[in-house]
Order: structure tokens, then sequence, then C-alpha cells
């Protein structure tokens, strides 16, 4: 039998991965950022200067294209983002630029690309002991998971939340109503795709986080860990 696992999932901007890896932290759980492989995959795409709407030529991609990422136990309570590898190339800080972010919703709603990342991911928490993030963790790549979140943001709060994160990255700001639009468009693509749109599983409990601090929900849902295991 093997170790318990937590599947959070939700829309684009509800803190998914800040709070998956504070839960991994207190449960000394390991800690599994499946958007960070789309993320990766995405980023090759257009490093090999591949269309990415072209899912044969995508599809093509897939064998060149080895993703490593450090689903370790979390160490520190500081939430810093898994390390990436493609190829051995560090992409950590290049799978979060605009561009990848533009187009990684059309590359993870092919068919031979989910295939191919959902089962490396299963791979992963074969032995349990995993909190997991992403869009279809409670419905499809670890259906059978203890406890499942859903975890939820207007998108007022999630475009403010950019911001906050943008400002404190001394990056460019843009307008909230730009930030808002580009969420609100990539929850569309998510959760109207043909192939493990983002939904909420019937099993999954729902966390709305807009009136909640981090640690706020951090507590709720290893308190329900807590109950279920
Ligand atoms: O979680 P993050 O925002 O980094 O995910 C980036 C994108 O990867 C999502 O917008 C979605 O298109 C895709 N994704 C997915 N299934 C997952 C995780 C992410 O389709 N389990």
């Amino acid at each position: 039998s093997r170790a318990p696992i937590i599947a959070i999932d939700g829309p684009a901007g509800a803190g998914k991965s800040t709070v998956a890896r504070l839960v991994a932290h207190q449960l000394g759980l390991l800690y599994l950022d499946t958007g960070a492989m789309y993320r990766a995959l995405t980023w090759y795409v257009l490093e090999q200067g591949t269309d990415p709407q072209d899912p044969v030529a995508v599809a093509e991609l897939l064998p060149h294209c080895q993703i490593r990422l450090t689903a370790q136990v979390v160490q520190d309570d500081q939430p810093q983002p898994s390390e990436v590898w493609v190829n051995d190339r560090p992409v950590t800080q290049a799978i979060r630029s605009a561009e990848v972010t533009a187009q990684v919703s059309t590359v993870a709603a092919q068919a031979a690309v989910r295939q191919r990342l959902v089962q490396q991911q299963q791979q992963y928490g074969q032995q349990g002991g995993v909190v997991a993030d992403g869009r279809d963790i409670g419905t499809q790549v670890f259906p059978q998971a203890e406890l499942k979140i859903f975890l939820t943001a207007s998108v007022a709060e999630r475009a403010q939340r950019r911001q906050r994160d943008l400002q404190a990255l001394e990056q460019p700001v843009p307008e909230l109503e730009v930030l808002a639009e580009t969420i609100r468009e990539r929850d569309r693509k998510d959760s109207t795709r043909a192939i493990s749109p983002l939904r909420q599983a019937k099993d999954a409990i729902e966390v709305s986080t807009d009136a909640l601090t981090i640690e706020q929900v951090v507590d709720q849902i290893t308190a329900l860990y807590r109950q279920t295991v």
C-alpha cells in the first residue's frame, strides 16, 4: 500500500503552487508541480521553433524532450518554485515567461502531450506521499487521492495577487484589467478543452481563498488531511 496523496486543482493564479508547497512542507510530503511540466514542454516547443498549434509537430518533439523537476521534500517554508530542467538545461525561470504562459494551454490541450505527462506524473506518485497541484489531478492523474482540494478565488482577487507578485519580482506590472483578461482566457481554454478539462472532482472540497491568508488556507488543508488520513 502507498502513502497518501493530496490533489490540489483549480484555476490559474488561485495560489495552488504556494499552498501545495507549504502543505507539503508541513506534512513532510513531496511536492509535484504538474503545471511546470506543461510549461517546460511549451518552452521546448517554442525554443525549437515549432508551432504550438500543430499537434503533429508537437507530438514529434515529445521523444526528444526530457523534463526533470525537483519533486523534493520541501526543506524550508519559503515558497520557492520547483527547479526544472529540459534535456539538462535549467528552465526554472524561463518557463514563467509571458510567452510560455500565453501558449501553454494550447499545448496542454493536446492528447499526446497529456498522455505523456500524466504518465510521468503517475510515476512520481507511485509510492504516494505527494502533494500534486494542477488542473486534472483529482479527476485523472490521481483519482484515488485521499484528499482532493479545489482551490478558487475571484478573477479580481487573482489579478491583484498577480500584480503584487510581479511587483515583488520587480518585473513590469500590466494593468489589472489586462491581467484579469489573461487569467480569464487561460481558464476558458483549460475548462473547455476536450481532454481532461479543468473540473472540480465530485469528491473534492472547494476552498475559496478570497478572504483568507495563505496561512489560513494551508491550515484548513492540513486540518482536513489529518481528519482524512
Ligand atoms: O499551474 P500552472 O498555471 O503553472 O499551469 C500552466 C498550464 O498548464 C495551465 O494553464 C494548463 O493549461 C496546463 N496544466 C494542465 N494540467 C495540469 C497542470 C497544468 O493542463 N495538471
